[in-house]
């Protein structure tokens, strides 16, 4: 039977009860799987193509069609490469890679009778867990820094009528809050990514790329609580276990420099991370400073023989208007960050010219629609259709 594991101190309990965290060392659980219980048994498209290695119950599933989302060849942004491929998670139900995790979570709230589930978030989490509670037919409790959150994210939350409760303080503290609300009562089914049944199905985007394309020689991803990451580690260790791939794709974790513990840590050979108190980004979706997986995170960048590193918001925006206007994929900041790195490891030969690098890039540009007033602007206002005429040829 698959079980509850610690990976920081080897802990181990049944499925048949709700646990997010580690009772000895306080650290995330995971969900690990004996011999012959990973079965590679895969029919359907997205997320429940994979239900013979999720632990819920597919017949029961609560669905929007997630996963399966499009993974693009660069036509221009990757020639320092052999080849780059970006993974649009921003094309699932609700617009970020959240919904993978979401639809597993919530199936498992519904299996366990929860009435309510409630998440603290800097948006996308949000956004998901409102449209999914809403499918579901139960309650979702949002709990927001106030006045943090991109448009779009709150819009959706709103608009599936999820109780959203604003906290006078960043994410970090939302999240502690949660966390103490899940240790005193049962009411509520905690989804953040420190749900072990989460990290199930985020995993799966890792099952998608290799059965699309292979094995890349590195992956990158944007980091922020560091539950996505763990999740793709996760996903391709399975892989390697049930003789899909033979090689391990290195890792490249993306934290902005204003909010990058994670980063600090790996460069400094540590084997613990010193919180940032006041995380600063335009990347509203990875403003965190004390992310829950962080020592997952650690792990499987070091495992992986990859890297942590910071990009500035610069740069961020700058890949966001690169893949916007070179590529047609328009993404949210957070989501360029992953461009970011891969172009700051690419200049810098970490990433080198023979390497075949998959960039997942996790939410839709829809969600922040204020990020592109940074953008250079070719807006123009004509009064006549000389001055249209005029203004086309001009350019
Ligand atoms: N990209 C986007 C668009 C996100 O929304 C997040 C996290 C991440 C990357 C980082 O993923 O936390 O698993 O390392 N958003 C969370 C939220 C924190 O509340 O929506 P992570």
């Amino acid at each position: 039977m698959p079980r509850y594991f610690c990976e920081n101190c080897g802990f181990t309990d049944l499925l048949d009860k709700n646990l997010y965290f580690c009772p000895n060392c306080g650290d995330p659980l995971t969900i690990i799987y004996n011999d012959g219980e990973l079965e590679a048994n895969f029919s359907g498209l997205g997320v429940w193509r994979y239900s013979s290695v999720l632990p819920v119950d597919p017949d029961k599933k609560v669905s929007l069609n997630e996963g399966n989302t499009p993974l693009y060849k660069s036509l221009r942004i990757g020639n320092e490469v052999k080849e780059l491929y970006i993974k649009n998670e921003g094309m699932n139900p609700t617009g970020s890679f959240k919904d993978r995790g979401m639809t597993v979570a919530i199936t498992r709230a519904v299996e366990r009778k929860f009435k309510s589930v409630i998440c603290a978030s800097t948006g996308n989490t949000a956004a998901s867990l409102a449209i999914y509670a809403s499918r579901a037919g139960i309650k979702g409790y949002v709990v927001v820094p106030d006045g943090a959150v991109a448009l779009g994210k709150m819009a959706q939350a709103r608009a599936a009528g999820a109780h959203i409760i604003k906290v006078r303080g960043n994410f970090d503290l939302a999240l502690e809050m949660v966390k103490n609300f899940a240790r005193g009562s049962n009411d509520a089914y905690l989804v953040n990514s420190v749900n072990p049944f989460r990290i199930e199905g985020q995993k799966t985007v890792a099952y998608e790329i290799i059965e699309e394309i292979g094995e890349p020689d590195w992956i990158t991803i944007p980091v922020g609580n560091a539950g996505n990451i763990t999740a793709l580690w996760k996903g391709l260790n399975e892989l390697k276990r049930l003789g899909k791939i033979k090689n391990l794709p290195k890792l490249l974790g993306v934290q902005a420099a204003g909010a990058s513990p994670i980063v600090k840590a790996f460069n400094s050979n540590s084997e613990t991370i010193e919180p940032v108190t006041s995380p600063s980004t335009i990347a509203t979706a990875i403003k965190i400073g004390n992310p829950a997986s962080w020592r997952r995170a650690l792990k499987s960048v070091r495992e992986s023989g990859g890297a942590m590193i910071g990009v500035s918001d610069d740069l961020i925006v700058k890949a966001q208007y690169l893949l916007s206007s070179k590529e047609g994929i328009f993404v949210e900041p957070a989501s360029a960050a992953s461009i970011a790195g891969f172009l700051n490891a690419a200049r810098s030969n970490l990433i080198r010219k023979d390497d075949v690098v998959v960039s997942i890039v996790t939410g839709n540009g829809l969600k922040d629609p204020d990020s592109v007033n940074r953008f250079e602007s070719f807006e123009t206002t004509v009064e006549s259709e000389e001055s249209l005429l005029y203004s086309v040829i001009a350019q």
